[in-house]
């Protein structure tokens, strides 16, 4: 069935305009003054609404060991949160895996998502072995080309220069992209065991032993390997000034530099850390929350273009969770926190509606961006010839955030009653209406596996 959304105003990164919107077999067809229905086709009146190309989240963390979304619920949640499409990280390999099994084992995982998904492969250190690099021609051909690594988490996921560096040469041979979690290990676990010898156990020491120095200086050194090895690299939840000045100076000399942040590093800062009754607990994450004056910086980044990627990096851990062991000990508390139903909204309620950026910034870093960088062709924008993945929004209506009306399976969220004027009213997905008036009507499985 073809579906038309007339008398909304289209937004793309680079312009908006008024514009009615023809989609026929998933594919956008038309876009001008006025399209005139035919009989079999569904008509969306988007009338002083806003129409967006659907959200694409690169950095979601579903079935992932110990939290709560898995695909079928991580992607309903991204779906009602205008989310179209999502690249996850999968865990890591366990240690007999080889590349290829892990990839079958997590296609098969992903088989109830209900929007169009790829998939990260962390190679950590301890699964880095002499094959590895051989298995990425093979990871190649089944059409995945992104892969993470972790210089922090010592003797689980970190690995180390040498190790980098072989990874990001061949990486950069085969055109992959190379995201990093980028934070000084050694001198973060060295410092964790200061603070818990002295007695210093509470969650705003979790911040004090991960400072800004600790992220800007690992993020100097994956930014100095991607450079020697001729990589593309993608810094993930870039959240400091100080993080933020590396990368701006590499892209100044021409390295092929990337980086993203996440809405909470944008309006949660680390005074949630001192919460009381261990509310702190729930807004741990790595790197952690950061001040007011670098919330100012990566609104700045965004609209410099030093920030490309605003993503949610969602982990479903229950605060319940969160609490065990955590009370005595901060770095007992599970990293991450959930948000990939509340980015779209929240980031366009603190962006655009308090004019920290331009309606136009806000598609660039939540939908065009993602697309150009992981080479999702069909999407990131609203033209003729690419994907229907839409997102409307009404402007006027408002919205208070609740964890008890959310499709994520967590117990809390960041944004727990905060009053948002605009919401989502519809969501499109290759020509399929999946939310309606805010209500989830897609099937299960759905999704494309986008190489
Ligand atoms: O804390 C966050 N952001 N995620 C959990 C795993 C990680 O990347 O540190
Ligand atoms: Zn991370
Ligand atoms: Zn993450």
């Amino acid at each position: 069935m073809n579906i038309i959304i007339k008398n909304g105003m289209i937004v793309n990164a680079r312009e908006s305009f008024k514009a009615d919107i023809k989609i026929e077999d998933g594919i956008i067809s038309t876009i001008s003054n006025e399209i005139k229905p035919e009989r079999h086709d569904s008509v969306i009146d988007a009338k002083d609404r806003l129409v967006f190309p659907g959200a694409i989240d690169p950095h979601t963390h579903f079935s992932n060991k110990g939290f709560k979304d898995d695909f079928e619920s991580g992607t309903k949640a991204a779906a009602v949160g205008g989310v179209t499409s999502i690249i996850n990280m999968n865990d890591g390999l366990e240690k007999k895996d080889t590349l290829i099994e892990h990839f079958d084992r997590w296609k098969d995982k992903a088989y109830s998502s209900v929007i169009d998904y790829s998939f990260h492969t962390i190679i950590s250190g301890p699964s880095y072995n002499e094959n590895t690099l051989n298995e990425l021609d093979i990871l190649a051909k089944k059409g995945i080309k992104n892969i993470k690594l972790f210089t922090a988490y010592k003797g689980d996921k970190m690995v180390n220069d040498r190790e980098m560096y072989k990874i990001m040469k061949k990486a950069g041979e085969l055109n992959f992209n190379v995201l990093v979690h980028a934070e000084n290990g050694d001198i973060i676990d060295e410092s964790v065991l200061e603070f818990i010898d002295n007695g210093k156990v509470d969650a705003i020491y979790h911040s004090y032993s991960r400072p800004p120095i600790v992220e800007a200086e690992a993020t100097e050194r994956v930014l100095a390997i991607a450079e020697v090895t001729n990589s593309k690299v993608y810094v993930v939840h870039v959240t400091c000034k100080e993080a933020l000045e590396q990368v701006e100076k590499a892209k100044r000399r021409g390295v092929n530099a990337y980086a993203e942040t996440c809405t909470q590093y944008l309006v949660l800062d680390e005074s949630y850390l001192k919460l009381p009754k261990f509310e702190s607990a729930k807004y741990v994450c790595s790197p952690p929350l950061r001040q007011k004056s670098d919330q100012i910086k990566l609104w700045e980044g965004i609209k410099n273009g030093t920030i490309s990627v605003v993503s949610s990096d969602h982990c479903a851990i229950n605060f319940t969770n969160k609490k065990k062991g955590g009370e005595e000990n901060f770095s007992k508390i599970p990293n991450g926190m959930p948000g990939v139903e509340d980015r779209f909204l929240v980031l366009y309620h603190f962006g655009v509606n308090n004019k920290n950026i331009s309606l136009n910034d806000f598609v660039n870093v939540v939908s065009t961006k993602p697309a150009e960088i992981f080479g999702l062709n069909q999407k990131g924008s609203i033209s003729v010839g690419k994907d229907g993945d839409l997102v409307i929004l009404d402007p006027n209506r408002t919205k208070i955030i609740s964890s008890k009306k959310q499709f994520q399976q967590v117990d809390y969220t960041p944004y727990e009653g905060v009053e948002i004027k605009g919401d989502i009213t519809n969501v499109i997905s290759r020509g399929e209406e999946i939310v309606s008036d805010g209500k989830f009507t897609g099937e299960i499985g759905r999704g494309n596996f986008l190489i």
